[in-house]
């Protein structure tokens, strides 16, 4: 393990903020942290239109990508996907010579309506959040970055105030340690949901 400070973006994606009981509270926590950058997708291109250039200078400044967002028919909401069409360019991020994000550690921070028992193999939706986001997962492969374990939020429709502030708690200390690069490798593989690491 070095002991270096990783710089890191979250691209946030929420088209509601103003709404949001979870999202605004983890973003908050976090918000002014050393080395940690927010890039709120909706407040930056209300009318979709992405400045390419300048996202993909955000993602060359910085060493571990964080794609935040409420969970939106199991994937993300339509911006993050027009993020990816456009951001991760070929040439850029993969193909034979897109090797720009090369090296770089990629996560997911997902909040969902349903609870956590919903997802599994004999519940309502019958997949895991860690099987929903495989082409998130394989995105980052492409790209040849390392994809994280992600940190979930499930129930927010009936989660309480306290259980809100210690997820964002738990949120900022797992963004510190992977900021600080406290966690070894070993200890990530092993980890299904970064939620779950004792910090
Ligand atoms: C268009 C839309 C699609 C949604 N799709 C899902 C879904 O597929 N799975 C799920 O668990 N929750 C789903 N939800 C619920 C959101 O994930 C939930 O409202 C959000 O995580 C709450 O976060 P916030 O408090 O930051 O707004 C959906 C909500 C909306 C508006």
């Amino acid at each position: 393990m070095r002991f270096i400070m990783n710089k890191i973006l979250i691209v946030f994606a929420h088209p509601a903020f103003q709404k949001s009981k979870v999202n605004k509270v983890l973003l908050e926590m976090v918000r002014n942290e050393r080395g940690v950058t927010i890039n709120s997708l909706y407040d930056r291109y209300p009318d979709f239109y992405i400045d390419v250039i300048a996202e993909q200078q955000l993602l060359l400044e910085h060493d571990i990508i964080i794609w935040q967002h409420p969970f939106f028919w199991y994937s993300g909401p339509a911006l993050l996907k027009e993020w990816f069409d456009l951001v991760l360019q070929h040439g850029f991020a993969y193909g034979e010579k897109g090797l720009k994000l090369q090296g770089k550690k990629a996560m997911s921070v997902i909040t969902t309506g349903g609870r956590q028992e919903v997802y599994c193999a004999e519940g309502r939706n019958h997949f895991t959040v860690n099987e929903f986001l495989v082409p998130y997962r394989q995105s980052a492969n492409l790209c040849h970055m390392d994809y994280l374990p992600p940190f979930v939020v499930y129930g927010t429709y009936s989660i309480k105030p306290e259980e809100v502030l210690n997820e964002a708690l738990k949120f900022k200390k797992v963004i510190c340690a992977l900021r600080d690069n406290v966690i070894d490798d070993t200890t990530l593989a092993k980890t299904g949901y970064l939620n779950q690491l004792t910090l």
